[in-house]
């Protein structure tokens, strides 16, 4: 039985990846190319600087390092018009009722996202008094698949790696988690997440 669980957000707790999916697109349109919803299966887990690049190669666009900290912005500008009007209705099923669940049996919970905009959406969506540490896209440097993220979400926790773990839905996330030494529950496919531990379709498998 484990004392910590890390979640990832973007994909476990929340659903925006269809607001990064927008975001990107229209930046897409402005560059006359099309961003399709497959293309944006490569952006989950990654970085906002290193989505930017996989956009930019998908376009066979090239732009210079100041460009690219504007387009990145202009990104973000957009995203955060969708995440404004968040609300509890864009929780995934299951997701609040899991963590009120792990608090109850006294697991300490922890938040491990490559998001800068972590802190904002649970706030949006009203679950940010249900973590005990957050660790988000502002305080790591190195993205998943490196084990950063969720060692750091460890530590805060006071925990040791093999006490704790992490529900991701993206394959970076899955690695990120075996190389940091915990168990991962992958939600989403298991021709995706296969390396997990477990794979279920979402947390809503966990409070049936
Ligand atoms: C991850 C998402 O959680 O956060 C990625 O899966 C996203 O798609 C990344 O690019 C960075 O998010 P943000 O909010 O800092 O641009
Ligand atoms: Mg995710």
């Amino acid at each position: 039985n484990f004392r910590g669980a890390l979640f990832d957000l973007d994909g476990v707790l929340v659903d925006t990846a269809k607001y990064h999916y927008l975001a990107w697109k229209q930046l897409a349109e402005q560059w006359g190319f099309e961003f399709t919803e497959s293309d944006n299966e490569r952006l989950k887990g990654v970085s906002r600087m290193r989505s930017l690049d996989i956009v930019l190669e998908i376009g066979g666009i090239r732009l210079t390092e100041d460009e690219k900290l504007r387009k990145a912005d202009e990104k973000n500008e957009q995203y955060l018009q969708y995440i404004r009007q968040m609300d509890e209705s864009e929780l995934l099923p299951g997701a609040r009722e899991y963590l009120l669940r792990l608090r109850e049996s006294g697991v300490k919970i922890a938040l491990g996202s490559a998001s800068k905009n972590a802190t904002f959406i649970l706030e949006k969506v009203g679950i940010a008094e249900l973590f005990d540490a957050v660790v988000d896209g502002t305080k790591v440097s190195k993205a998943k698949p490196d084990p950063e993220v969720f060692e750091a979400g460890c530590r805060e926790l006071g925990l040791l790696p093999g006490e704790c773990v992490v529900f991701e839905d993206a394959e970076a996330g899955v690695q990120a988690a075996i190389a940091a030494g915990m168990y991962v529950v992958g939600i989403g496919s298991p021709a995706i997440l296969g390396r997990a531990n477990r794979v279920i379709g979402g947390l809503y498998e966990l409070v049936g």
